[in-house]
């Protein structure tokens, strides 16, 4: 399945009754496997965990660390981009060149790479010697 697909799929799944702003997100895994996941909320409002936290879970849960792209939907007037706690999820995973695809609901798309979404990023090598 493609990623635009899984993305797609997963989304109609999303539990989001309070923002009712259902989001899917696809990763493809450096092994060729696709992953997805879907937000989930909480009456407990901050405890709701993101589309691409989902995915990201599902990939490691599944065996592998290393992402190489990644594909997002959401029921928006345009595409929306993956909020700053996702984006180093992201990068936690992927290299900076890594495409992230953004997506509305009815089609437009605008790609970025991790390294334009989270320039700058705070990296494992900002603790070396430690
Ligand atoms: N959300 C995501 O799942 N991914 C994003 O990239 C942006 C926001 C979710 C979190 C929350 O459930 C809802 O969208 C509204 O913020």
């Amino acid at each position: 399945m493609s990623l635009k697909d899984a993305a797609e799929k997963v989304r109609e799944k999303a539990y989001a009754p309070y923002s009712k702003f259902k989001v899917g997100a696809a990763i493809l895994g450096q092994d060729g496997q696709v992953y997805s996941g879907c937000n989930v909320e909480n009456v407990a409002y901050p405890e709701g965990t993101c589309a691409e936290a989902g995915a990201i879970a599902a990939m490691v849960a599944g065996g592998e660390t290393r992402l190489t792209e990644v594909y997002v939907v959401a029921d928006s007037p345009f595409p929306v981009p993956p909020c700053g706690g996702c984006r180093q999820k992201l990068a936690e995973f992927g290299s900076p060149d890594v495409v992230v695809t953004m997506a509305s609901a009815d089609g437009i798309e605008k790609s970025m790479t991790i390294g334009e979404l989270l320039p700058g990023a705070f990296g494992a090598e900002h603790m070396e010697g430690n």
